[in-house]
């Protein structure tokens, strides 16, 4: 039998020093929406993610918590847990550093890179930003502060073990340059180049002064550096070395990441693989940041979002819409609510609902038999789509697909259906139901709640890539509730136009 091809995709893994906010949301659902895209084509998909639980920031946070790191952390992984589960992310495996399997294999990924030469016993000295978990020298300090968060940075000197980055210059620069999609988006890899150009020093993998951390193997009055033991998560969780996993998934096909993380996925993750012997993932996709209503999203700003108060105010699928739509996978974008509410009544309910809403009435009020020659089919190319979303243009896909929805709106306008009746009736009730049949296979990704519920009322199954066709029409319609509910500004002044538009 052939074996289907794979997709292996990855979040990164958070830290557990904090309540999720929606900046963590938008990189998993973005790589749910991914996933979920990969099995509607038949992929055998993997979609991992997880929580980085060891280092000093999660250390200090369970300390003023009054918990130990354990307790404190598992408390954190429980909200991330929570969250995923009211985001409906389909991940399939939640990995954590603290995991038994993890520390071990690193153990050995660790033992395998020294007998390969390329540890070794230094001493360091330099600034840690303890929120960005981040060496930084004298030099890149910005007005002596991190030049990343712009926060306090501390002193740091104590021997170290080192990890020899510079050796592995040459051959990252040679990767980059045969693998021309690594660094994506393309518009990033110029500062990646540029920077391992420049030189690369190697980097310390060790800290005596933290506890909370995996024992370095080689002595244990250290621990590994938290970065370290993260990134190795992508292997760990698919069981490397013998794994059945690890042959099936790896290379990942994709780590989506936040550009800030850019350097650790694309320079010192696969110069840790090509030491450990290990195949380099294919793509490193490093996407923007969120702003809210124009400034910084930060905790000591109380300004973060939280996901789950938009999703429960607005539905979750108007949450993933309005993430996905209004920023593309890799530019920065400004998360405000006023935007959503007007993507949401203007996209999701005017849109989508009502063309659902416009084809389930017509069909309520039929009898006749629902059959006809395909006309809609024409302003659909499913080979665009699927091309865009290979490409990781979640932003330009929803166009298409919504192109098409308007196009299905203009094509219930241009007939009048309203106006007919019988064989010509059945014809147009035909074309509307195949198209809405396939945009719910083709939304399902993005909003697999608003998917199951137009399916439910085309009495249709879930689909496959392959059944967006137009075909017989084979459901059997039961006119329900509507998709989308219009945000209100003035809800008790206009609460008779809270519907959307009915007019047929
Ligand atoms: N633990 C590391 C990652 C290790 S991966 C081997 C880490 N964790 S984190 O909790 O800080 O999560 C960072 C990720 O959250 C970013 O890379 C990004 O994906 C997401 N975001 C956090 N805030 C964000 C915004 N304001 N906007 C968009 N995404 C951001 O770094």
């Amino acid at each position: 039998m052939r074996k289907l091809p794979k997709f292996y995709i990855t979040t990164p893994i958070y830290y557990v020093n904090d309540k999720p906010h929606i900046g963590h949301a938008y990189t998993t659902i973005a790589a749910d929406v991914l996933a979920r895209w990969h099995r509607l084509k038949g992929d055998d998909t993997f979609f991992l993610t997880g929580t980085d639980e060891h280092g000093e920031k999660a250390e200090l946070a369970a300390k003023n918590a009054g918990q130990s790191p354990k307790e404190f952390v598992d408390g954190i992984v429980e909200q991330y847990k929570r969250m995923w589960k009211a985001l409906d992310i389909s991940y399939d495996y939640f990995i954590r550093t603290s995991d038994q399997l993890h520390e071990n294999t690193v153990s050995k990924l660790i033992e395998r890179i020294y007998a390969n030469g390329d540890i070794y016993k230094g001493f360091y000295e330099g600034w840690y930003c303890i929120p960005d978990e981040t060496f930084w020298t004298e030099l890149q300090l910005k007005d002596g502060k991190c030049p990343e968060c712009g926060r306090e940075v501390k002193l740091l000197k104590e021997e170290s073990y080192f990890f020899r980055l510079s050796k592995y210059q040459d051959r990252l620069l040679k990767f980059y340059d045969d693998n021309p999609d690594f660094l994506s988006p393309r518009f990033r890899s110029k500062e990646i180049i540029n920077r391992v150009k420049e030189g690369l020093k190697d980097v310390s993998i060790t800290r005596t002064t933290i506890k909370w951390g995996i024992p370095f193997p080689l002595d244990k009055s250290h621990t590994l550096y938290v970065w370290v033991d993260a990134l190795w998560n992508y292997v760990t969780a698919l069981e490397w070395p013998d794994g059945e996993k690890f042959r099936t998934f790896w290379p990942a096909d994709v780590h989506l990441i936040g550009k800030e993380i850019n350097w650790f996925h694309s320079v010192i993750w696969p110069a840790l693989l090509f030491s450990a012997g290990i195949e380099a993932p294919r793509k490193v996709f490093a996407h923007g940041w969120w702003t809210h209503d124009g400034k910084q999203m930060r905790k000591s700003f109380g300004n973060t979002v939280d996901p789950i108060a938009i999703a429960e105010k607005y539905s979750l699928d108007a949450l993933r819409y309005a993430l996905l739509k209004e920023m593309p996978l890799g530019e920065d974008g400004d998360f405000s609510e006023k935007t959503l509410q007007v993507r949401l009544n203007n996209e999701l309910v005017s849109e989508l609902g009502n063309l659902l809403n416009r084809t389930v009435t017509i069909a309520a009020g039929f009898d006749g038999k629902i059959e006809g020659t395909p006309e809609l089919d024409s302003g659909l190319d499913i080979g665009s789509i699927s091309e865009l979303m290979d490409r990781l243009d979640t932003h330009g896909a929803l166009d298409e697909i919504f192109a098409y929805i308007r196009a299905a709106n203009k094509y219930v306008n241009d007939k009048a259906p309203w106006k007919l009746k019988g064989a010509e009736l059945g014809n147009v009730l035909y074309n509307l139901l195949e198209a809405v049949r396939i945009i719910s296979i083709l939304i399902s990704p993005f909003m697999p709640g608003s998917s199951k519920k137009i399916n439910l009322q085309l009495g249709v199954g879930p689909g496959k890539l392959a059944d967006c066709a137009f075909r017989e029409f084979s459901g059997k319609v039961t006119k329900g509730d509507y998709l989308f509910k219009k945000y209100e500004t003035h809800p008790a002044e206009s609460s008779k136009e809270s519907a959307p538009d009915r007019s047929l």
